[in-house]
């Protein structure tokens, strides 16, 4: 794919290969690393609206920013006051860019009629969007491509509805609802999307090698990818993508990733939080169960790095 710098609102992005918003993963710590490999922006996961206004201690925590590279911070909500408060909230103050999560599948955001629930009701998800920038900030918008196989696809209509509410890019996910995280991706609807609008459209979903990147980019013709589940596997996709030669072995990462996440968590909570990264990390490799096993054993921080540091090389690729 065409490595190309994209410009949103009156930011200039690194490059056009951008990390996604994901619950869980997309802390701080992560997306520093991410961004140190050369992702060209990188998002926080989603952070509720009116988590922020009720002053809710976990959804601060979220909200913590790298000062390296372009960093937005994504929110979910359906209420255009509560949407709009929270861009302007002291918490969001450290972000320019705000992403308004339309593609949440998780039924407990979905009942609220937030997340992908907003993809049934395009008046509603435009007076969320209008709300937001009328907030001043630069605001991106992150779909699906509707409900279901069987129900009409939206994304033509909220490409143009996001552009015509003064939304500066879209990501669109070519996914519906109903399949959650898996099935093929829907590279037409991404192309409508891309041909609909003249804000940036990056295409997401399904991305976990250069060549995925190549075809979605080939299929689509959208401006640039957002990985997902790709950088988790392999967070060297961004330097792989971008031809940036990086000295980072894995080793050395994963002793930053633990750096950064203590900065803000007890010892306790990051021995036992950076093990889902390593179902990831050694996913596919030799002797991946016997050395995950072993990471599992660990105490605390220095114990994880102990047996990193001894065990890493029983790792291999197969
Ligand atoms: C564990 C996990 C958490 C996610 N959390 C979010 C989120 O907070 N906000 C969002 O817009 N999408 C979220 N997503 C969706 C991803 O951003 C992305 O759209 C989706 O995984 C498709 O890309 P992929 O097939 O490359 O993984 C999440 C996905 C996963 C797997």
């Amino acid at each position: 794919m065409e490595i190309k710098q994209i410009k949103i609102g009156q930011t200039l992005t690194a490059n056009n290969v951008f990390l996604a918003p994901m619950a869980g993963y997309t802390d701080y710590a992560f997306r520093k690393i991410c961004l140190s490999l050369g992702a060209g922006m990188a998002f926080t996961e989603l952070t509720s609206a009116k988590g922020i206004i009720y002053d809710s201690k976990n959804t601060k925590v979220l909200l913590k920013k790298s000062d390296s590279g372009v960093t937005g911070a994504q929110l979910f909500g359906s209420e255009p006051d509560v949407v709009k408060q929270a861009c302007l909230s002291e918490w969001l103050a450290p972000y320019d860019i705000i992403d308004i999560n339309m593609g949440c599948p998780v039924p407990k955001v979905y009942k609220n009629g937030e997340g992908s629930a907003l993809l049934k009701d395009v008046l509603k998800a435009e007076s969320v969007v209008k709300a937001a920038v009328s907030s001043g900030k630069t605001i991106t918008v992150k779909i699906r491509i509707g409900l279901s196989e069987n129900s009409p696809f939206v994304t033509e209509e909220f490409a143009k509805m996001a552009e015509a509410s003064g939304a500066k890019l879209l990501t669109v996910h070519g996914r519906t609802r109903e399949r959650y995280y898996s099935g093929d991706i829907h590279f037409e609807e991404i192309f409508k999307a891309k041909n609909a609008v003249n804000i940036p459209v990056i295409a997401n979903g399904g991305i976990f090698t250069t060549a995925d990147a190549d075809e979605i980019i080939s299929k689509t013709g959208a401006d640039g990818v957002m990985l997902a589940r790709g950088a988790i596997a392999d967070p060297y996709l961004f330097s792989k993508l971008i031809g940036k030669t990086v000295d980072l072995p894995l080793e050395t990462l994963i002793n930053n990733q633990l750096d950064f996440m203590l900065e803000d968590f007890s010892d306790r909570f990051v021995t036992v939080n950076i093990r889902k990264f390593f179902v990831y990390y050694f996913k596919g490799k030799r002797n991946m169960k016997e050395l995950c096993k072993l990471l599992y054993t660990a105490q605390n921080t220095d114990e994880v790095r102990e047996i990193l540091h001894k065990n890493l090389h029983i790792c291999s690729d197969i």
